[in-house]
């Protein structure tokens, strides 16, 4: 079953006063909720805690990063395994800030990727290609590279616990959103090279994100291939969030 799922990502922003404030607006503005939409707030991992107090049981957690390690000296890191014992269910993986200004590689986002299944997280894989790549005709080789190898150690029975966002680079934080019909385009060839990397690409969720807004979220939503959003900026305010998560359709 393919999962719609709506997640916030805030980056390194906010406070704790204002984590928790957003949380309950959100909580309180999803009550009725009934599109089947799984909403995921992804907050600094410090507030990760009080985010899963106050989250109630509709709304998920989830963290923007973890080390490529199970455990060991490795200062400044957080495990998959952590994570998961503090209440999240999620964790951003390959996210295109960490890969320039962090030195993520594909190899590391498939090692962080075998711990996050493991752990028992799901694993929101974030590919997406440069203004520079898709302006010479790479962005389709870019993005297959980057599913490719970030996915190339799923095990079958794995493939439940992985969901892929595709952002584009060019998209994010910018206001500039790939059109629905561009988006659809780079889904569509995601779950191809999903469906060649034998998983059961009809079942695993493809989020878009980038510059996704409460206007222009119902049009993206809309599209056979994208099942949800991976949201930043819009996310910080609960009312612009939730009416991105009303803007899945029911039926995808
Ligand atoms: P914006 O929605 O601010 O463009 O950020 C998208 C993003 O990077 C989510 O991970």
């Amino acid at each position: 079953m393919r999962r719609k799922i709506v997640a916030g990502n805030w980056k390194m922003n906010g406070s704790r006063d204002l984590a928790k404030s957003l949380v309950g607006s959100v909580r309180s503005g999803i009550s009725d909720l009934d599109n089947g939409a799984e909403v995921v707030i992804i907050p600094p991992a410090l507030y990760v805690r009080d985010v899963v107090e106050l989250a109630g049981a509709s709304v998920s957690v989830g963290v923007q990063n973890v080390g490529q390690w199970l455990s060991g000296a490795y200062t400044g890191e957080i495990s998959a395994g952590m994570a998961r014992d503090m209440g999240c269910e999620f964790a951003l993986v390959g996210h295109s800030e960490r890969r320039q200004l962090f030195g993520e590689t594909d190899e590391s986002v498939a090692a962080k990727v075998e711990h996050l299944l493991s752990s028992g997280l799901t694993a929101v894989v974030c590919v997406g290609e440069t203004l520079a790549e898709r302006e010479s005709g790479k962005a389709e080789s870019v993005v297959a590279a980057q599913v490719r190898s970030g996915l190339a150690k799923v095990g079958h029975d794995r493939w439940q616990q992985v969901v892929v966002a595709y952002e584009p680079v060019w998209a994010i934080g910018t206001g500039k959103t790939a059109t629905a019909g561009d988006a659809q385009a780079m889904h569509g060839w995601i779950r191809n090279q999903l469906a060649e990397l034998g998983a059961p690409a009809e079942d695993v969720s493809l989020l878009y994100g980038g510059s996704v807004k409460a206007d222009n979220a119902a049009a993206l939503f809309a599209e056979p291939d994208i099942d949800g959003g991976l949201i930043g900026g819009a996310s910080l305010k609960a009312e612009d969030f939730v009416s991105i998560c009303r803007a899945v359709p029911a039926s995808i």
